[in-house]
């Protein structure tokens, strides 16, 4: 809806909102401002603030809780009086909305001058955007009360044009695998809101855990939520053993959903329930076994090895299930308003349908060759379940596996070619390719990060672009990260993994594709790690971290060649056991390893300042590591 300013007359500059001046002056890290805005243009001077005075269109209660919000962030660390106000003439910053097709439903423009600012958007949700841009522009001190004396909270002279890239800025948090608290979400959800997101993917049952109560169906949270308790590798661990109490888990409530959903509503960020079916469905089947084709798992799985061993999806010709989904899905539905449910479809194992009396007699009446069509015709019942009640279905990009149903949405994880084939065939798509947006893998050296698998690092989920060559822009409506919780045990680690990740994503999914800036994002994820600091907020430095690579020839002789993921580094090293600094060997060219060696030990500096984690890395597993190169390697 489009409201014309009721209380304030605002001349409107007619500026496209199409300048390039951003990436100058946030290549100086000068504004910091994660993700980089479409326009931005210095002023002249600055605002401080004395207090805050806030105005906006009276009676309208979506501006007042962007209000209320902007207080809450201000008032903990300034200590300045916050109040709201009618009149735009007594406050020092002002929310106007306005008529402005170039800012769409969720752009703004923020001006501040030596005079005040003033946050114009056509929908209220440009507000809050605008809203947190100024909050990026304080001071990072406003993070913290215990760091707040004797600043001064000044704003600089700005004009930004902004609004987003793409409709869909998601984040995923999988609460299955490990278990968070409505608290713990809550926090995420603001985090990534500060950001920009706008879509939270609550992955709520899995293997290891079923997190949502349903009414109807009380066993999914009374045995599903439950498991026994167990630290360790993933996939490592001993299974429950017989007698043993279930003692770890946890699931929300309807009235947890309910705060959540509404905390987030107030934060712009609309909530995709991920209820995953037909397979990782462990939970379900240990609470009601008549789910399962033969036999059901008799306990939650704890992070041991099962898949293809013990059953782990719905029997798809049992009697029950249709019943059970059509429950699960009725409450579901009922407790998220946003459009769209996540049905999972992922990684299902079909082997026990092959064998499954109930299922081959559900292939035989309905003709479906085989069991890849078999998940297809449930996925289609999962489609017209959904749509009875108003909702649209997700999938994974495995829903293609026996032809996609009419009206999915596809979210392409195995790299982007689901995504590709799913555009093409004229469906929606939500980019989230694994080497580009799967922030649970190792984000750099794996020697001195939490154990996981695979690499997806800070460049990863900056450099890539979520429309691919040659594809119908229109049919990507945007992509998210993913933080799979099978290594991430605590809220802290999943904000280890998050950020900055999650806010290289927020620049991809927010900024018009040619202004990113590779090195003036690194400036501006280092402010923004001193508002982390501030926040305690949790968060990586990996990228300060050493790349380091190696390559054997026919000879078994092993060169190794360092690097650093961002610009300004000076790495140095030490093949004799020593620890290396300053006054150690300077990386300059790949080097082979000295005879008889046992180690390579580097550290990375930025002038005469460490900034990276020591890496220790023994030849044996060098060589373990290293390419075969065709050539044979000298010393050079
Ligand atoms: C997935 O990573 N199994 C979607
Ligand atoms: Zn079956």
């Amino acid at each position: 809806m489009i409201r014309k300013p009721k209380f304030l007359t605002l001349l409107l500059a007619a500026v496209l909102l199409c300048g390039s001046s951003a990436s100058a002056y946030e290549s100086q890290g000068k504004f910091g401002l994660i993700p980089q805005p479409r326009s931005l243009k210095e002023g002249q001077g600055s605002y401080m603030f004395n207090r805050f005075t806030v105005a906006y269109e009276p009676g309208n209660a979506e501006l007042a809780g962007i209000a209320d919000l902007f207080g809450q962030k201000v008032t903990p660390a300034t200590g300045l009086p916050f109040v709201t106000v009618t009149s735009p003439k007594k406050a020092n910053v002002v929310f106007v909305l306005a008529a402005d097709t170039t800012l769409g439903a969720e752009g703004y423009r923020l001006s501040v001058t030596p005079k005040g600012v003033t946050i114009t958007a056509q929908e209220p949700a440009g507000i809050f955007y605008g809203m947190q841009t100024l909050l990026q522009l304080l001071p990072e001190e406003i993070k913290s009360p215990a760091l707040a004396e004797g600043v001064a909270w000044t704003v600089p002279a700005v004009e930004i044009a902004d609004k987003p890239r793409f409709a869909w800025r998601g984040m995923m948090l999988d609460v299955s695998r490990h278990w968070f608290t409505k608290e713990e979400v809550k926090r995420f959800i603001d985090e990534m809101a500060e950001y920009k997101m706008n879509r939270f993917h609550w992955h709520l049952t899995d293997d290891q855990g079923w997190r949502i109560r349903i009414d109807a169906l009380p066993r999914l949270t009374e045995v599903g939520a439950w498991r026994a308790p167990r630290v360790g590798d993933w996939w490592g661990r001993e299974p429950q053993r017989p007698g043993e109490a279930a003692t770890y888990g946890g699931f929300y409530s309807k009235a947890d959903i309910a705060e959540v959903v509404e905390y987030a509503r107030r934060r712009y960020v609309t909530i995709m329930p991920e209820i995953d079916v037909p397979g990782h469905s462990v939970a379900a089947l240990a609470a009601y076994p008549e789910l399962a084709c033969m036999q059901a798992p008799e306990a939650v799985n704890v992070g041991n090895k099962f898949y293809g061993i013990d059953e782990n999806s719905l029997c798809i010709g049992g009697a029950k299930t249709m019943e059970y989904m059509e429950k699960i899905f009725a409450e579901v539905a009922e407790m998220f308003p946003g459009e769209y449910i996540h049905v999972g479809g992922d990684e299902c194992f079909k082997g026990f349908w092959a064998k499954c009396p109930k299922c081959t007699k559900l292939m035989r009446e309905k003709g479906l060759k085989d069991v890849n069509a078999l998940q297809s015709w449930f996925i289609h019942e999962m489609e017209g379940l959904l749509k009875a009640k108003g909702k649209k279905l997700v999938g994974w990009d495995e829903i293609h596996e026996g032809g996609l149903t009419p009206e999915a949405t596809v979210m392409s994880w195995r790299g982007m070619k689901g995504g590709i084939l799913a555009a093409e065939q004229g469906h929606h798509v939500i980019m989230t390719p694994d080497n580009h947006c799967y922030i649970d893998l190792y984000q750099g050296e794996p020697t001195v990060e939490p154990n996981t698998y695979s690499m997806c690092r800070l460049t990863d989920s900056y450099n890539w672009d979520p429309v691919p060559a040659g594809i119908d822009p229109s049919y990507i409506i945007g992509g998210q990260g993913n933080l799979w919780a099978e290594s991430v045990p605590t809220f802290r680690h999943a904000e280890y993994m998050a950020w900055p990740r999650g806010w290289a994503l927020a620049e991809v999914f927010w900024t018009d594709g040619q202004l990113k800036d590779w090195p003036g994002f690194v400036r501006r994820v280092e402010k923004h790690f001193r508002r982390a600091d501030a926040a305690d907020v949790n968060h990586a430095r990996s990228m300060y971290n050493a790349i380091v690579t190696t390559e054997a020839d026919s000879l078994g002789t092993l060169r190794v060649s360092l690097a650093t993921e961002i610009p300004g580094l000076e790495i140095y090293y030490s093949f004799d056991n020593t620890i290396p600094d300053l006054h150690g060997l300077k990386y300059t060219v790949p080097v082979v390893v000295p005879l008889n060696a046992s180690r390579i030990t580097v550290a990375t500096y930025r002038g005469t300042e460490p900034v990276g984690a020591l890496i220790r890395l023994e030849v044996k597993d060098l060589k373990a590591r290293a390419v075969k190169s065709e050539r044979v390697i000298g010393n050079i």
